[in-house]
């Protein structure tokens, strides 16, 4: 039985990741090892926890005397790194944590992977998913490719990019085997409330002011979460050692279109007037260093994997409203706590 290490598996993508393996390749036991930030959350693998193939375990990947004694325990065959600290407004006000768990973190895990692998590298696979944001702002044309000069911006992308940096150099230099994909801006089910497609949800359904930063002509390109976790399956197994792969839902918004669009949806599916939702669209500061532009060109996962996005924007938004709407408990276990803190913390003007 190969034994897969997954790391961050109680946060958002990290919990969709888990279930796919889980379920799809009973010949794996997946361990989920994650330290429970804020972030992590338990209630997302439910429905998966007492499967047999399954085991979670509670550790800090800052922490490298665990990481060492972990695989050192459990031979892990393969790394799927997804833990980190991943919120940029949070990058803003607390450049460190971000430095700790993205960089040091991330260095934990490859010095105990090459010191259990050691001389046995060649079946054996460091997958490290990385984001959009290393490659910096994109001006009104252009895409990011996988040769994209890295340009990190914020104190979140510039420790992801030190992360992709450190991976390559083990690679380049231990020989260990290494892929690294970079993925656009996810949304879907089981995304924590700060992002802000789930903050808005949570803020139309309780007739809340919907915050945009600046103007809102800021860009994204947006990819169903579930979409992402088929890409890392297809890039774990199918993927060169060595590569890069760069992942994207060929789908830009504007911060303002995407809003307008969620806000019609909400209206639809809570019975409210058209265009009442939208009233509570409330423009507020910037947020300090803001990125104008992403956009991925996915070319070569398209050509060499055959990937591509399954779900189109509006079916995909559709099914993120109503997977919200009918986990409202899941929700207000968030919202109520820590989150209120951060929350007036960050829209204080609100
Ligand atoms: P998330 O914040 O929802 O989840 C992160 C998980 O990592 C949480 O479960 C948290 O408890 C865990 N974690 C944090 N610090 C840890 C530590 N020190 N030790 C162990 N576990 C720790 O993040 P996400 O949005 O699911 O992102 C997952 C990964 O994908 C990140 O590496 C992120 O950079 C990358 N990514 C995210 C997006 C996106 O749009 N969300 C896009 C591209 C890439
Ligand atoms: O591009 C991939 C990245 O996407 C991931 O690496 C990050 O982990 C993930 O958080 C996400 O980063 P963004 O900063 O793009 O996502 P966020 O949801 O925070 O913001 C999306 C856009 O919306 C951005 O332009 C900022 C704006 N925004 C965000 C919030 C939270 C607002 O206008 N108001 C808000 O309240």
């Amino acid at each position: 039985m190969k034994k897969i290490l997954i790391t961050g598996g109680a946060g958002f993508i990290g919990s969709h990741v888990v279930r796919l393996f889980v379920e799809k390749y009973p010949d794996y036991h997946i361990y989920n090892l994650d330290v429970l930030t804020y972030a992590g959350n338990l209630e997302n693998l439910k429905d998966i926890e007492s499967k047999s193939n399954y085991s979670f375990i509670k550790a800090d990947i800052t922490d490298a005397d665990k990481m060492n004694a972990l695989f050192n325990e459990y031979q892990f065959d393969g790394v799927i790194h997804l833990a980190a600290e991943s919120h940029v407004d949070r990058s803003i006000s607390d450049p460190l944590a971000f430095i700790k768990t993205n960089i040091l973190g991330t260095v934990n895990l490859l010095n105990a992977a090459r010191a259990t692998w050691n001389e046995q590298m060649q079946d054996k696979l460091f997958y490290h998913i990385s984001t959009d944001e290393v490659y910096g702002s994109l001006g009104e044309t252009g895409l990011f490719t996988e040769t994209t000069a890295y340009d990190p911006r914020s104190p979140y992308s510039s420790s992801k990019a030190s992360s992709d940096h450190l991976v390559r150099a083990y690679h380049h230099t231990y020989g260990m085997p290494v892929v690294i994909s970079n993925c656009s801006n996810n949304y879907g089910p089981n995304q924590f409330p700060e992002k802000l497609i789930p903050l808005s949800i949570n803020n139309i359904k309780n007739k809340k002011p919907i915050p945009i930063y600046g103007k809102g002509e800021n860009i994204r390109d947006w990819l169903y979460v579930l979409d992402h976790a088929r890409a890392i399956d297809m890039i774990y197994h199918q993927g060169k050692n060595g590569e890069t792969y760069n992942i994207g839902g060929i789908n830009e918004w504007t911060n303002i279109d995407l809003i307008h669009k969620l806000c019609e949806v909400m209206d639809q599916k809570l019975g409210r007037e058209k265009g009442e939702s939208a009233k509570l669209i409330t423009f507020v500061k910037d947020r300090a260093g803001h990125d104008m532009r992403y956009a991925i060109d996915a070319t070569k996962l398209t050509q060499e994997l055959n990937w591509e996005p399954s779900l189109q924007f509006e079916e995909g938004i559709e099914k993120t409203v109503d997977w919200y709407l009918a986990n409202e408990e899941w929700l207000e276990n968030i919202i109520s706590g820590d989150y209120e803190n951060y929350y007036k913390k960050q829209y204080n003007e609100l």
